[in-house]
């Protein structure tokens, strides 16, 4: 009888075996190093298509290697195994080369450098051994009589957070196209919109609500951490949070292990792992039209019908902005680089107004000739019901599409001649970017789809997160509703 049963579950069990062995090739690299001492070198290999390890934490589920992007290119990453999503990347200017001529080298310091172009990224350590520890924490360590840390990878974080690091003042996630960061303020986390050559724009504040324990001024900065009970925590002094930032399975005790990203189209959200995918349990923004940048450049976003563009002449396309992206603004020194026309549109409303700064005018024509006049100003929304006249001083993005016609938009466009060639020109470079872009993206699923057992619907559509770009954030795919729980 006893034999009668074992079989089956013998059966199982050499089936879930055969399951586990099918994963990441990543996963059966067994001769992996578990530390790396001084002199440690290494090189990329031709073959490797994506992810080259070096070192492997105590449990397997983390490791650290090269990470092939774009095809040609290296970046040192750490990555949750099972489901090879990114979680760290040394922060290298540019990336180095997939090529035999770069090299990895710890002689103290963790080194990455190409005889070309000489050290392109280095802790400045004189450390005795590497070590991946199983929270995902890449530390460089002293053995005197005791191991002391010396640099550590949670202090230098990228565009995620994993559970228990902390995450100071000091510190910024940065989105992985580089147009959004987070940042602590004094008493509140801020997401930002970085610009070239304009101030960065706030466009989400979330202050401490205070119900256990107050900030005390002076006695230091916050500092917030994601806890494996599912809630964002922020602390200033002890272990009381002064706000609890509540995740989907707050109170429902989950095992997987979580993380937090700033994501390439600025929204910030929360994952846990179930063993075979990634489920969201966290967005800052929840309504896609609270984001700068939902409809891009010029772009009108309407809760509940999507985009369009401000100007009702241009058709909404998802593949191309309504007007090509600014960076600058319209301040040169150039003769006739500084013309616009300007657009107006009636019913349109700035998504994160109550972040932004406004004066009182008297009206419409007044609030938009305090624009016209200044060459930093792209723009201004006037509300005829309260005089409240909002200037924007950073490039035109997504507008929120209201049906209060009373509330009305004026905006610059650049119709400089000097510009005009540019744009031809950076059309054919965006299209090339997207093209690259395009490929690299069903390189990545691709990647994430041998690498998983079930693909993660939705959660997938970001898995080739190592290389999105503006394009990415753009309409429908923004627009697809992620499978939850
Ligand atoms: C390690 O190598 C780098 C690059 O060659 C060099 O700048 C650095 O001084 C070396 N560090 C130590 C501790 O030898
Ligand atoms: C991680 O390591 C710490 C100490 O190094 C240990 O206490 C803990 O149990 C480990 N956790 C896991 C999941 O292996
Ligand atoms: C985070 O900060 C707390 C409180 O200062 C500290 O106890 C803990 O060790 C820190 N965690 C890490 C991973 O550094
Ligand atoms: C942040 O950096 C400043 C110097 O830039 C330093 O004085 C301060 O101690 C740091 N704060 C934390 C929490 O690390
Ligand atoms: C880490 O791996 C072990 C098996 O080695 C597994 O039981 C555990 O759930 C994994 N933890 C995380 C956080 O992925
Ligand atoms: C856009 O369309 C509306 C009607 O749908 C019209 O009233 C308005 O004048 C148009 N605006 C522009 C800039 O064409
Ligand atoms: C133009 O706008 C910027 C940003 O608001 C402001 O700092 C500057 O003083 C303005 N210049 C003039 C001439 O009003
Ligand atoms: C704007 O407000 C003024 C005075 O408050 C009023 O006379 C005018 O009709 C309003 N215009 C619109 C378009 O509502
Ligand atoms: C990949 O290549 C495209 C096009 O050259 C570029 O825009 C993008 O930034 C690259 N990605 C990374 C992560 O370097």
């Amino acid at each position: 009888m006893g034999r009668h049963e074992a079989t089956p579950s013998l059966l199982l069990l050499a089936i879930s075996f055969l399951c586990t062995i099918k994963w990441p090739q990543i996963q059966t690299a067994a001769v992996t190093n578990q530390q790396l001492l001084k002199g440690f070198t290494a090189t990329p290999e031709p073959s490797t298509s994506s992810f080259q390890p070096l070192l492997t934490d105590p449990t397997g589920n983390y490791s650290m290697g090269f990470l092939r992007v774009n095809r040609t290119q290296l970046a040192l990453s750490v990555l949750h195994v099972p489901s090879a999503e990114p979680l760290w990347q040394a922060d290298m200017a540019r990336l180095a080369r997939w090529s035999e001529s770069t090299h990895f080298f710890f002689n103290g310091s963790l080194v990455i450098s190409d005889p070309r172009t000489k050290v392109f990224w280095s802790t400045g350590t004189n450390g005795d051994r590497i070590l991946l520890l199983n929270t995902s924490n890449l530390q460089i360590q002293k053995l005197d009589k005791s191991p002391t840390v010396l640099w550590q990878s949670f202090h230098f974080p990228t565009d995620t957070l994993v559970e228990n690091q902390n995450f100071t003042v000091n510190m910024s996630l940065v989105s992985s196209n580089g147009l959004y960061s987070m940042r602590l303020g004094e008493d509140f986390i801020g997401l930002y919109e970085n610009f070239k050559e304009n101030p960065e724009q706030i466009y989400w504040k979330h202050g401490a609500l205070e119900a256990k324990a107050e900030i005390v001024k002076g006695q230091g900065p916050i500092y917030i951490r994601l806890d494996p009970d599912g809630f964002l925590g922020m602390y200033q002094i002890g272990s009381t949070p002064v706000d609890v930032e509540a995740f989907y399975s707050f109170q429902h005790p989950i095992a997987g292990f979580r993380r937090l990203r700033l994501e390439p189209d600025g929204n910030l959200k929360g994952y846990y792992w179930t063993g075979s995918n990634w489920v969201l349990d966290y967005q800052a923004i929840k309504d896609q039209c609270e984001l700068p940048g939902s409809c891009g450049s010029y772009g009108l976003c309407r809760p509940g019908s999507g985009c369009s563009c401000i100007d009702n002449s241009t058709e909404y396309n998802s593949e191309k902005e309504c007007l090509p992206p600014e960076t600058g603004n319209l301040c040169s020194d150039i003769e006739g680089e500084n013309k616009f026309r300007v657009l107006r549109r009636e019913g349109i409303e700035l998504p994160y107004k109550e972040l932004m700064g406004y004066e009182t005018t008297s009206s419409l024509e007044q609030c938009e000739r305090s624009c016209e006049n200044n060459c930093s100003c792209w723009g201004a929304v006037y509300n005829n019901a309260s005089g409240f006249c909002y200037r924007v001083d950073y490039p035109i993005r997504t507008l929120l599409g209201v049906g209060d016609d009373t509330k009305v938009g004026y905006f610059k466009v650049r119709e400089g001649p000097e510009k005009k060639a540019e744009s031809g020109f950076g059309l054919v470079i965006g299209l090339l970017g997207a093209t690259v872009l395009a490929f690299s993206g069903v390189v990545g699923f691709g990647v994430y789809k041998v690498w998983t057992r079930k693909g993660a619907k939705g959660v997938s559509e970001e898995a080739g997160g190592v290389n999105p770009g503006p394009y990415k954030t753009l309409g429908a795919a923004s627009f697809r509703s992620i499978e939850m729980t």
